[in-house]
């Protein structure tokens, strides 16, 4: 399988640098009586060409309203309101929408949490996948139909020539994830954004889409996978980043996350997660409920629930800290030492 080249400058414009760079993300909802709502509250992180990022984080946590803010696909009552997203050097919040729509869908691929959201009911997978890429003018008309077939192949379609003719609602929950994932990888974009992608999948097509999905990687395709699974960030996942309440609480190199969080919130995670609980340690799940957008706590968004908060000094804002090379981690205690084990 040979990669299309990003379009000219498609890494962030500095050369060696990131595939995206997002800077400070705000992104807001309006609730019915008119107060602000912060879904996304001062997000920041890298994804590098050949590397995949994991974001973690409980339900409601931001993680799938960041990627819709990245892509400019949010809902009407949602607004970004502040911060930079640099990818093929421009900052795709400043452009026009017509750009946009040429980006999104050839050079940042999508796997939605929805299935169905990607997918046209009335069209045949044929249809939507060679129009797709005709479109995007990635191939001739002659070469989109086989380019078509391959990417059905590709994400564990049996008989993809003959799939290839029916309805997504022909297709059963898992078939239609792939030919959805299918759809995100058809053109080779850049960057993929998959949002759980196989969360609806049984686990040997989850570890072959996982599989394909590291050969992109090994061509270069950054990835962001929206995750709850720890397996998955393990497995695959050379970087993650762990969000609470809309914030990043702690960024990391996955196995130094995992081998040992620094964050209360992500070590509460980590306790909580099947994945490792069941192996050799009891599940404990993290005590409380992350807090209400309308009536978020002051200063650390996790302070309320944490065993290890002191007061006042964690209803201070908690900047991001960088902790050795590649760790960064909100929460003054980390640097203070006091979580060493
Ligand atoms: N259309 C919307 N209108 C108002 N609030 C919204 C809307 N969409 C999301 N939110 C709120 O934004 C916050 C973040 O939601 P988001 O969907 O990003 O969570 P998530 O981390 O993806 O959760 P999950 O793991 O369940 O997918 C939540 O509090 C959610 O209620
Ligand atoms: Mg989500």
């Amino acid at each position: 399988m040979t990669m299309t080249q990003a379009p000219s400058g498609s890494s962030s414009g500095t050369p060696g640098g990131p595939l995206l760079r997002v800077r400070d993300l705000h992104t807001e909802f309006r609730s019915e009586d008119g107060a602000a709502l912060r879904a996304v509250d001062g997000v920041s992180f890298d994804v590098e060409p050949g590397r995949a990022l994991a974001i973690v984080g409980e339900s409601g946590s931001g993680k799938s309203v960041s990627m819709r803010s990245v892509l400019r696909l949010l809902p009407r009552t949602g607004r970004v309101t502040a911060g930079e997203v640099w990818f093929g050097g421009q900052d795709l919040l400043r452009l026009p929408e017509r750009q946009m729509r040429r980006i999104r869908g050839r050079d940042i691929g999508m796997v939605f949490q929805n299935a169905m959201e990607a997918m046209n009911p009335t069209l045949t997978l044929e249809r939507q996948l060679t129009e797709h890429l005709l479109w995007h003018g990635v191939c001739t008309k002659s070469e989109a139909r086989e380019r078509a077939v391959r990417a059905l192949g590709d994400v564990g379609i049996p008989e993809p020539e003959r799939r290839i003719r029916v309805y997504p609602f022909q297709l059963s929950g898992g078939m239609r994830q792939r030919a959805m994932i299918a759809m995100a990888i058809v053109t080779r974009p850049a960057l993929l954004i998959a949002d759980e992608p196989t969360t609806a999948v049984d686990v040997t097509i989850q570890r072959q889409i996982l599989d394909l999905l590291a050969g992109l990687k090994d061509q270069g395709t950054g990835i962001i996978m929206v995750t709850h699974d720890l397996g998955v960030a393990r497995y695959f996942c050379d970087d993650s980043v762990v969000m609470y309440a809309g914030r990043v609480v702690e960024r990391a190199p996955t196995r130094e996350l995992l081998s040992r969080p620094r964050h209360p919130y992500a070590a509460g995670l980590l306790g909580s997660s099947v994945e490792l609980g069941s192996r050799d340690r009891p599940l404990h799940p993290i005590p409380g409920n992350p807090p209400d957008l309308a009536s978020r706590p002051r200063g650390c968004p996790f302070h309320p629930r944490c065993d290890r908060a002191v007061l006042p000094r964690c209803q201070d804002e908690q900047e991001l800290i960088q902790i050795g090379g590649a760790r960064a981690v909100a929460c003054w205690r980390a640097e203070d030492g006091h979580d060493d084990q």
